[in-house]
């Protein structure tokens, strides 16, 4: 009987390093690859590009092959214990770091049948997070941008989002990351705030700044990043005129809107009661999505509705009557908001929100109730969570002190210090030269 090699792989974008595995594993047996689901790989690094069918499509077609199974977590045991495979393969770079407890369980789990791990060693100047950097720089299609939320929640149990408000913006969400013992961490898409957008304009957020303009912000974003994006539809205006933006929106290869609950002279929410805030009523907002839904072209899109109950005052059980209504009219998903300085209005919400029949996509804007961990509003049920200003709000002191500076020491040398160095800025965007 020939042996069996196994072999767990993520295999997005296929490169030798993959290949050199493959083969190694092929003159051992007939080869399974456990090939990484996508919830499996988004617990330490971004959803792949291509589905699990896709990526299975391509490794299933490589020679010596014989199966393609799921892996469904990071850790080889269920799947060794069922295929009691003869042989592991895998690069050698994961001796050290965040892999070397799997690699010894998985020394330990082969141990009970007398299998082995044998160890490839790693193919240097390749790597799949090379790769990623490098299609981040050949762009996405508005097809695979859309599609990419949907994607992301089905993949993840907590999404995290943050506002843009220019192309700079989007890039820094595009780019910035850091290093956990889990893997990296990164944004997982933008936020289209009408609060940012609005104030970068020097507007008001009162939809003063037309979609127009809001699109023309949208579309120098989508130009330089990949990243999916949700958009703030404010009120979403008539719904005979929402139906365009919704239009526009997916056309663009936006993922989704969030319409609002509210009518007349939209004021923003974290004013709350100090200012006039007039709530759409059930049956009109409703019709709103319902218009909404039948307009958009593709099954990526998503309508959220945004609840503002709270923010008018009305409390949690007004809210609950509404999401039942709105899902009921066609939402993908419910937005609460809340500018207390403690989350829990939020979490009575999602309590009840959690108990619905129909319950879909959470998402939470912890402005004002800051101290919230994003752990803490997982355990709540949030799959959205929303960043919807700390870019900005950042952006601006900074400039107000160096203007000061200036202005006081007639001079910019105080301030250099404090700023990107001119070499830097230069060459902060790649091809000036
Ligand atoms: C925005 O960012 O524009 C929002 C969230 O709508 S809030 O400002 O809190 O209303
Ligand atoms: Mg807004």
């Amino acid at each position: 009987m020939s042996k069996i090699a196994y072999v767990g792989m993520s295999a997005d974008l296929i490169h030798p390093g993959h290949i050199n595995i493959v083969n190694r594993a092929a003159e051992l047996g007939d080869v399974i690859v456990g090939l990484l689901t996508d919830e499996a790989i988004a617990t330490y690094k971004r959803v792949p590009f291509m589905s699990w069918d896709q990526r299975a499509a391509v490794i299933g077609a490589l020679k010596g092959v014989v199966r393609v199974v799921p892996q469904h977590t990071l850790d080889y045991t269920d799947n060794l214990e069922s295929n009691r495979p003869d042989y592991v393969i895998h690069g050698d770079d994961w001796k050290t770091g965040v892999q070397s407890q799997t690699r010894q369980k998985v020394i330990d789990t082969l141990a009970q049948w007398g299998g082995e791990l044998v160890e490839v060693p790693y193919t240097e100047g390749i790597s799949s997070t090379k790769f990623h950097n490098a299609m981040k720089e050949i762009g996405t299609t508005p097809d695979i941008r859309r599609a990419s939320l949907r994607r992301m929640l089905k993949a993840k149990p907590l999404v995290r989002f943050i506002d843009l408000h220019n192309a700079l913006s989007g890039l820094v969400i595009e780019k910035i990351g850091v290093d956990t013992p889990n893997g990296r961490r990164e944004f997982d898409g933008m936020w289209a705030s009408s609060l940012t957008d609005s104030t970068a304009k020097g507007k008001p957020d009162i939809e003063a700044v037309d979609t127009s303009s809001r699109m023309v912000t949208l579309n120098e974003v989508l130009e330089v990043t990949t990243k999916p994006i949700i958009y703030d539809g404010d009120t979403g205006g008539k719904p005979e005129h929402f139906v365009f933006t919704v239009r526009t929106l997916e056309r663009l290869g936006v993922s989704a809107v969030i319409v609002e609950d509210k009518t007349g002279l939209k004021k923003n929410s974290l004013f709350g009661t100090e200012v006039e805030q007039t709530l759409d009523s059930i049956e009109a907002f409703s019709h709103k999505i319902i218009m909404a839904k039948q307009a958009q072209q593709t099954d990526d899109f998503m309508v959220i509705a945004r609840l503002e109950s709270l923010i008018a005052g009305y409390g949690v059980d007004h809210a609950i009557e509404r999401a039942k209504a709105f899902l009921e009219a066609g939402a993908d998903g419910i937005m609460i908001h809340s500018r207390e300085k403690t989350p829990d209005e939020i979490f009575e919400f999602c309590k009840k929100y959690n108990e619905l029949p129909n319950r879909k996509t959470l998402v939470a804007v912890p402005s004002s109730y800051n101290q919230v961990t994003e752990t803490e509003l997982q355990a709540q049920g949030v799959n959205v969570v929303i960043y919807a200003n700390q870019l900005l709000r950042s952006a601006y002191p900074a400039m107000l002190e160096t203007a000061r500076s200036i202005l006081t020491h007639q001079r910019s040398y105080e301030c250099d210090s404090r700023m990107m160095p001119l070499k830097e800025i230069l060459e902060l965007i790649p091809g000036g030269k």
